[in-house]
């Protein structure tokens, strides 16, 4: 597995692969790598010819009183599971190499940014749009991998991606869950024993929202109003929200049509959990 740390060298790479015919997948992370990450490595090996993961923690998307100095940084681990998963090149630029003294041009994120996530954390998907911009810059891929975990950011990147002409295409990958449904999470780690049993709660606030809609409630606030009086139970120490929204738009609903994913954002402890479930309706 070839590691690269400089930007020009990725992109010649890049280049030249695409000049002789190879199909170039890319899957952004941050690093502190997971079964979640390692599934998309390995999609990314499914369609393409040449799989590149990139590691960097974008300090631009994390706000002032957010966990971006106590990020988990395991840089040796993730190379050797990426080296597990048959990933062929990492990308690994150093903060200089994103972000030079000087830089001062960045993205005005797309509306669909606006509400939920970008709403909690302001400025988090103009970090967020503006590095991965970068990157599809810096490794011009065929395809680009991203993760229904974090569903707000794949639907603010295919936004990106078609207000702005970039030449990619964008493959949103299913969410891969511990045993008893808990989401994999880079954060998952900072969960003491108690709490990882409560972290559960908000998978089974999602099953408990599916399960009514298929009893045949669609009614929005009600199924709402549910799923906050499970993750109270659990109970969660604040709730961001839990809302039933369209899944294109990412707009509230007030009336489960298809598309409608349910999602949720709490505090467990002070660690910040996010969980989404695509409603079968
Ligand atoms: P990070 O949180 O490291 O996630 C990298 C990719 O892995 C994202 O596309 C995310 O949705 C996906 N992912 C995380 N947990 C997953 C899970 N349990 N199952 C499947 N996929 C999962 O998201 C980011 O980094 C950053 O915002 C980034 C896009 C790299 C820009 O800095």
């Amino acid at each position: 597995m070839k590691i690269v740390e400089n930007p020009s060298e990725i992109y010649s790479l890049v280049a030249s692969s695409k000049c002789n015919g190879k199909r170039v997948g890319l899957v952004p992370t941050m690093g502190a790598l997971h079964a979640g990450h390692l599934s998309l490595v390995e999609e990314a090996k499914r369609h393409c010819d040449i799989a590149i993961a990139t590691i960097f923690v974008n300090p631009t998307q994390f706000g002032p009183n957010e966990d971006f100095s106590k990020y988990p940084r395991t840089l040796d681990s993730d190379l050797e599971q990426l080296e597990r998963a048959k990933c062929d090149w990492v990308f690994v630029p150093s903060t200089m190499q994103m972000f030079p003294e000087g830089l001062s041009t960045y993205l005005e994120p797309p509306t669909v940014s606006k509400n939920w996530e970008g709403q909690i954390r302001p400025g988090h998907f103009r970090g967020v749009t503006t590095v991965v911009l970068k990157l599809f810059h810096m490794i011009p891929a065929d395809v680009a991998f991203f993760g229904r975990k974090d569903y707000q950011q794949v639907a603010v990147l295919r936004a990106m991606v078609r207000d702005l002409n970039v030449p990619i295409e964008l493959i949103a990958c299913d969410t891969v869950r511990e045993q008893d449904g808990l989401a994999m999470s880079s954060r998952n780690r900072y969960l003491s024993p108690t709490d990882r049993g409560r972290a559960v709660g908000l998978w089974n606030a999602l099953q408990h929202v599916q399960s009514l809609v298929r009893e045949g409630c669609h009614d929005v606030e009600r199924l709402e109003s549910e799923m906050r009086d499970m993750l109270l139970a659990v109970p969660v120490d604040r709730i961001d929200y839990a809302a039933i929204v369209d899944g294109v738009t990412m707009e509230p609903l007030s009336h489960v049509l298809p598309d409608a994913v349910a999602i949720i954002a709490v505090c467990i402890g002070t660690t910040r959990l996010i969980d989404n479930l695509s409603l079968d309706v």
